[in-house]
């Protein structure tokens, strides 16, 4: 199966030789990041895409000094909402009624049901509830980056209060949840690359229950 071969070509890349990846291919992962699902559909995130060479270097020493954050061509940071607002579900029970060119019911109360829910909820939970979404799409991103041929490196360890401060993330309502440097792998540097992927075997992971 295509998708698996791919799967299995990707890997998380310890070491990155600064190549560009072309627009049309980031253009592609972050689509696939688009159209993950979320619950409810409120896509409670957003992508910052950071291109530029200061950045990287500032977010470098507040993520482990991991080498792929600079050494990336496109450093992508998932950036989950702070909490539920009423505006934020709002704006996306409208956007699906224009897109649709209708109004439902049914719909409508579902609306009226997040309201009187998600907003009240502390800021923290909604947080962690909303990252959860944004490692979906974060999931998704990497898959596609496998799949256009783009090493990717999934990346939590960060400290997510100094990228905050970085990017400016929490004036806009934002908190960093998870980094995905994108880029091409530096395959002599690279102590991870010929070895075996490990997983556990499928009876380990998966019940069956008839
Ligand atoms: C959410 C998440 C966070 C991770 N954080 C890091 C990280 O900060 N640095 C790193 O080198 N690898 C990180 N990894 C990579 C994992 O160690 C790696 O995916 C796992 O060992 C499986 O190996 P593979 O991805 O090469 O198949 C992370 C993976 C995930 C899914």
């Amino acid at each position: 199966m295509e998708l698996l071969d791919k799967l299995n070509w990707r890997y998380a890349a310890k070491a990155m030789n600064g190549d560009t990846v072309p627009d049309e291919k980031l253009q592609n992962i972050l689509e696939a990041a688009r159209l993950a699902p979320t619950s409810s559909g409120l896509q409670p995130f957003e992508i910052i895409v950071i291109e530029n060479k200061e950045l990287k270097e500032q977010i470098k020493p507040v993520a482990w000094n991991q080498s792929v954050i600079t050494d990336c061509s496109h450093l992508l940071v998932f950036a989950a909402w702070d909490t539920y607002t009423k505006e934020r579900i709002n704006y996306m029970f409208d956007l699906t009624n224009d897109i649709r060119g209708f109004k439902n019911e049914g719909w409508e109360n579902y609306r009226q049901m997040l309201l009187s829910s998600y907003p009240q909820k502390d800021a923290e939970e909604n947080f962690n509830h909303a990252a959860k979404q944004a490692y979906i799409a974060f999931s998704q991103a990497l898959a596609a980056a496998a799949f256009e041929g783009v090493d990717a490196t999934p990346i939590e360890g960060f400290d997510p209060d100094a990228v905050d401060k970085i990017l400016g993330l929490r004036e806009k309502g934002l908190r960093s949840a998870v980094l995905m440097p994108i880029g091409y792998r530096k395959e002599n540097e690279d102590w991870l690359v010929n070895l075996v992927k490990v997983r556990k075997p499928m009876e380990d992971l998966v019940t069956v229950m008839k």
